[in-house]
């Protein structure tokens, strides 16, 4: 049997994203949304929430969508204390070099608008921090004899591809060169970036596009789009800390780069600070953007096994703070590695979910906090997908109604599992915002548990993705 990573396949960076880097003269400028919100092109009226149809885009935006709040975010009294705090100024006043910092994620219409002295173009995040710069396709995009392929080569991006959509999220969610989110910001208040790529759509409720063609045509959608954001995130992650170990010596270590329990624990009477065998004098070098890419490394025995990224756990774990031209050479390798890596259709369900299987069953495997959540969120991931599939089945007719609604209804047990599972890995309030930096009290609880209720539930997936298929 192919190891894991064979369906990883190599694929070449688009030419999009070369587009997205090129020449700062060259590059396409920013358009802002007002330019897409005409009726007759993306802003006409919802007609069914629930139902997505073409040109509602711009309304369906406005809406739903938690990007166009940036541009409210800006002016609140939470964007604003943070600002200042982050700012450290004897007086209290916002710096406007941090102010830059947070407007590249959070404003890069102003910036845009800043740069070409355009101001009619306004604030916070448009459609184009997605779909590409529209400058040079904006005009072209309607058109009737255009392709696809054109409007890439003039930069718009192709967001249909879940690598390159992945990356675009990424860029924010996780960071980049430009883009940091350290511990400074953290300690003035702002939440730690936790991105999951699946996980953050289902967070958009009514999104401004219809995604059943995409999971009705791919095969185990779902885990494509995770597989995707893993992937996605694993490099940004390295990119964010090469940037942060290649700036001035006095900004390391940056403390963002570890897992925040390390550093941060309430004070408790309990035995599980034993299981957690924590080193006081080393913390974890972070496993949230890694869990997967690791495991899969771990899971692969074959001759294209590179294990820089162990390399570069290892260096994390002898030293505290690690010396940064060992980092980066080994973070540079570990890229290197993967900078192109495409998930392929053929990264399947039953292949996660073994692969889920085989480190949960390992006994000296991870079980902090960041770990089992991305176990987690890979079975919710697992758990849509089969939902998905399911309902395909009976509607290709390969499943009559009776032993469609048989499967739903046993299927019920697993989502029971899950919620039970979300509750233990949960913050209080039960929101993924919480600036909490200690690990939740019912996680603690739960903690030996957690391990074989995962396995548990990735095995019982597994044989029914099996009988499906
Ligand atoms: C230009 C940077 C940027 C890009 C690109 C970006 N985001 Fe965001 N995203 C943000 C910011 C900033 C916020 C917070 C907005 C606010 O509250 O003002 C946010 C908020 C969100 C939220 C709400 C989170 C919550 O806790 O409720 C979701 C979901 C989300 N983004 C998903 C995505 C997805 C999916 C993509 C890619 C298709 C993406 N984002 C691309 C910057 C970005
Ligand atoms: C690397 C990109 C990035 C940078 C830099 C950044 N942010 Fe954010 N910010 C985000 C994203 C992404 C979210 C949404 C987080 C989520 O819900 O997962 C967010 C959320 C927020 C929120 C909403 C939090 C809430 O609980 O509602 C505020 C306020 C905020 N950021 C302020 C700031 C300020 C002030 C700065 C600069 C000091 C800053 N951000 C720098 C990406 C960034
Ligand atoms: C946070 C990222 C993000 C932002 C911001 C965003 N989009 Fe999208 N958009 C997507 C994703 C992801 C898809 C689904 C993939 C696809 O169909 O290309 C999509 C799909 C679409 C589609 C359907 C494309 C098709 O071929 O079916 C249109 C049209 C669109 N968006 C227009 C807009 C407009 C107009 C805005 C601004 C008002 C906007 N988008 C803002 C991420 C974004
Ligand atoms: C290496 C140890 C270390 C790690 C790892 C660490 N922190 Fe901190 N944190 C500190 C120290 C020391 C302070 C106080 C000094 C300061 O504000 O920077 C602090 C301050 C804070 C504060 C403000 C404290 C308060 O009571 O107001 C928050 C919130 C915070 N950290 C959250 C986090 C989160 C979230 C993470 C993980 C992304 C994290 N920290 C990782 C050491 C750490």
């Amino acid at each position: 049997m192919p190891g894991p990573l064979v369906s990883i396949a190599l694929a070449l960076a688009t030419t999009a994203m070369t587009a997205a880097v090129g020449e700062e003269t060259d590059a396409p400028k920013m358009m802002g949304s007002l330019s897409c919100s005409s009726v007759s092109c993306h802003g006409g009226q919802i007609d069914n929430i629930a139902r997505p149809r073409p040109r509602e885009e711009y309304v369906r935006w406005l809406q739903d969508d938690p990007h166009a709040q940036a541009r409210a975010t800006l002016q609140s009294d939470r964007f604003q204390t943070i600002l200042s705090r982050a700012s450290q100024r004897a007086d209290g006043k916002p710096d406007p070099k941090m102010q830059a910092r947070c407007n590249q994620c959070h404003d890069p219409v102003g910036m845009a608008a800043e740069l070409t002295a355009n101001h009619n173009l306004g604030h916070g995040i448009s459609c184009e921090s997605c779909h590409g710069n529209a400058e040079k396709w904006i005009t072209r995009h309607y058109e009737r004899d255009v392709n696809r392929a054109e409007l890439l080569s003039l930069g718009m991006l192709d967001t249909k591809n879940l690598h390159t959509r992945g990356k675009a999220c990424a860029s924010c969610h996780v960071g980049s060169a430009d883009q940091d989110m350290n511990h400074d910001m953290i300690a003035a208040g702002h939440p730690p970036l936790r991105y999951e790529l699946t996980a953050f759509h289902d967070l958009i409720r009514h999104k401004h596009w219809d995604d059943s063609p995409e999971r009705l045509q791919t095969r185990d959608f779902q885990v494509q789009l995770w597989a995707a954001g893993q992937v996605a995130g694993a490099q940004a992650s390295l990119e964010l800390l090469e940037a942060r170990c290649g700036s001035v010596p006095e900004r390391w270590p940056e403390f963002a780069e570890y897992n925040c329990f390390a550093c941060h624990q309430r004070f408790r009477v309990s035995s599980s600070l034993l299981v957690a065998k924590r080193d006081p004098g080393r913390p974890d070098w972070s496993r949230w953007h890694l869990t997967f890419v690791e495991s899969l490394q771990a899971a692969d025995r074959s001759a294209d096994n590179d294990s820089s990224l162990q390399t570069l756990r290892t260096i994390f774990s002898e030293t505290f703070p690690p010396k940064q031209s060992q980092v980066l050479a080994a973070s540079a390798a570990a890229r290197r590695r993967f900078n192109n890596l495409t998930p392929d259709e053929s990264f399947s369900a039953e292949k996660l979910l073994l692969t889920l299987s085989t480190s949960l069953s390992n006994p000296t495997g991870e079980s902090d906090w960041e770990t089992r959540s991305q176990q987690f969120l890979a079975l919710v991931a697992a758990e849509r997908t089969y939902r998905d599939e399911l309902a395909k089945a009976q509607f290709f007719a390969r499943l009559g109604s009776e032993e469609y609604n048989r499967r739903l209804t046993e299927h019920e047990s697993v989502v029971a599992d899950l919620t039970l599972v979300r509750t233990w890995l949960q913050f209080e309030g039960g929101s993924a915002k919480s600036v909490l930096s200690d690990e939740p009290q019912q996680f603690h609880e739960h903690r030996q548990e957690l391990g074989p209720q995962l396995k548990t539930i990735a095995d019982k997936m597994h044989g029914r993705m099996l009988l499906l298929k």
